[in-house]
């Protein structure tokens, strides 16, 4: 039985995917979200498919002992970051080894790695007129966006693109792609 917590920052679209994905799924739940910004809107998402959310600090991110404490009360073991701005602390990382997925809305290894979040990766995919983009699921390690690459999707770049435009087509990869990436993991590790 796999117990995921998402890990959030923000709007939440892709957890809310998560919610309604593995809902009637026995083996697959999501038993919780970590979320470490008081305005994000995956808050009320939670609460409206019941799922418990625990706020954070950036300070009780970094504390083993709460954290940890509170992935074992919720039995945890593995962990979704899906638009979480914050660094995962080392002991995570240590203890959750190829439990921990996150999504990235570039190819990686281009525009990854700290400050390349959001807009700021679309702009620069943009601004350097490349011709593809699209989305990278990888495993977490103690580098920003560096862990080994899981499944990759792509995009074309179009000439008239904002980063609105190309997020809006960046976004629809991961609705497709992100929750039946997961589910085809923890089934090959199961
Ligand atoms: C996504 O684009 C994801 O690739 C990135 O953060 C964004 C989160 O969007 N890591 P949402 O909060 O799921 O709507």
């Amino acid at each position: 039985m796999w117990n995921i917590a998402i890990f959030a920052s923000g709007n939440g679209s892709n957890a809310e995917n998560f919610f309604n994905y593995f809902k009637k799924n026995n083996e697959i739940k999501i038993s919780m979200v970590f979320c470490d910004n008081p305005q994000a809107y995956v808050i009320k998402r939670a609460q409206n498919h019941s799922i418990k959310c625990v706020e954070i600090t950036r300070k009780q991110l970094k504390d083993q002992d709460f954290m940890i404490k509170q992935l074992e009360q919720n039995n945890i073991n593995f962990i979704v970051l899906a638009g979480f701005l914050s660094k995962i602390p080392d002991f995570l990382v240590e203890k959750f080894e190829k439990k921990i997925v996150n999504i990235h809305p570039s190819l990686l290894p281009k525009y990854g790695g700290k400050g390349m979040y959001g807009h700021h990766v679309h702009q620069s995919v943009i601004n350097n007129n490349e011709k593809f983009s699209g989305i990278t699921i990888h495993f977490v390690n103690n580098v920003y966006d560096d862990g080994e690459i899981i499944f990759q999707a792509k995009c074309p770049v179009l000439e008239n693109d904002t980063a609105d435009s190309l997020a809006e087509r960046v976004h629809k990869l991961e609705y497709q792609y992100f929750t039946t990436e997961i589910e085809k993991l923890l089934n090959s590790k199961a």
